[in-house]
């Protein structure tokens, strides 16, 4: 499973794990994978003490941090008007799914994510205040500043791409590492398959490494990956049922009874497509009394507080909370059927890639 990856990181195994939560981070960093975590729903000062955590736990061991850095965002206010129109949906799908308020003790959430080249800004100056190894951008090319600072620091840029095209432009701006994310994927995804993609952005960005993202959960499927050409593999989905992951336990319980079919992509929680658990909430979004949702980051920030509300009371069985609930996620859920600890699951797939390589060595000689 060694790749020139391997040797440019200073890892024992190219599984790159991306997550919001620092204890996935740190539990994969630690079992001899690449840890990357999620900044942008953090603020400079909860970033700053998640990596001061992750450097205690982790103790020189590589991992890295994620921007969205999209190319198209509306700058806003961090209590922005939304159209009226917008709201009442809302409010109305709450009201007819029965999904009570929040106590009158917890804020509602603000749903503010850090997504303008400002806050991008911000947040790089705390990642390069630690020992970061990589710095990932999605949605859009890493600015030059970005890969100046990071070449400058030894720091790897790396970028995730959904088309042949992206990966080109994200070559040229300076990326070190291309992340080729199929439409499997949770989260902001496109449309093309993992199985083609992969081979189309190696061939388009070939000398630059590339990693295949999309759909992995399994040790034969990384197995598939590092057929393809991919010198590792960068998922999502499969640490968001391990021991670690702070998925909200309702949503969690969904994602274990799910099949691959169902997860739908959705504009509903950020404003770009993402691929989700299916729901009602996402159904109802795709209704034809549904409003258009608001360019990102506004739509996250209407959301937020009726998510929050919905997370809270989706434990209730057979509630309108539960039937709405929802969350990123990819098509490999229907892969997903227990929790595990997080080492497990890097454990796993090693020897399950060493079972394939092995069959096909047996398969050569045979
Ligand atoms: C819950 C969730 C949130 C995500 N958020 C981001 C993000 O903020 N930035 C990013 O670059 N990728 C994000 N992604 C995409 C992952 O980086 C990764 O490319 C994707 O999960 C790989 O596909 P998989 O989910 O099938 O493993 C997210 C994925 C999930 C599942």
């Amino acid at each position: 499973m060694h790749t020139p990856v391997c040797d440019r990181l200073g890892i024992e195994f190219p599984i790159f794990a991306f997550s919001h939560c620092r204890d996935v981070v740190a539990a994969v960093t630690n079992a001899g994978g690449f840890g990357v975590l999620g900044a942008t729903g953090h603020s400079p000062r909860t970033l700053d003490i998640d990596l001061t955590w992750i450097d205690e736990q982790t103790r020189g061991k590589p991992y890295g941090v994620d921007l969205l850095l999209p190319a198209k965002y509306e700058q806003t206010s961090r209590e922005p008007r939304f159209p009226a129109g917008h709201q009442a949906f809302v409010e109305d799908l709450l009201t007819r799914y029965g999904v009570p308020e929040l106590p009158g003790h917890i804020p509602a959430a603000s749903g503010s994510i850090s997504v303008s080249a400002q806050d991008a800004d911000d947040l790089l100056g705390v990642a390069f205040g630690h020992p970061v190894r990589l710095v990932a951008s999605a949605l859009g090319p890493p600015p030059a500043e970005l890969v100046t600072r990071a070449h400058k620091a030894g720091v790897v840029v790396a970028a995730l791409v959904g088309t042949a095209e992206h990966a080109r432009r994200q070559q040229a701006a300076g990326a070190d590492l291309i992340v080729a994310q199929g439409t499997e994927a949770g989260g902001h995804t496109g449309t093309i398959s993992t199985m083609v993609l992969v081979p189309e952005v190696i061939r388009a960005v070939h000398p630059t490494p590339v990693l295949a993202a999309g759909g992995i959960v399994t040790g034969a499927q990384v197995a598939a990956a590092m057929a393809l050409g991919a010198q590792g593999v960068w998922c999502g989905s499969v640490w968001l049922t391990t021991e670690e992951a702070e998925t909200d336990p309702s949503v969690q319980k969904k994602m274990l009874a799910a099949t691959s079919a169902d997860t739908v992509r959705s504009r509903s929680l950020t404003g770009k497509p993402a691929r989700m658990l299916r729901s009602a909430w996402t159904e109802e979004w795709e209704g034809e009394k549904a409003p258009a949702a608001l360019p990102m980051p506004l739509q996250t920030m209407l959301t937020a507080g009726a998510q929050q509300r919905i997370n809270r009371h989706a434990a209730t069985d057979g509630s309108g909370a539960q039937q709405l609930a929802t969350y990123f996620v990819g098509q490999g859920v229907g892969l997903l059927d227990r929790v595990r600890p997080a080492r497990q699951v890097v454990e796993q797939m090693v020897a399950d890639y060493l079972a394939v390589a092995e069959r096909f060595a047996a398969q050569l000689e045979g």
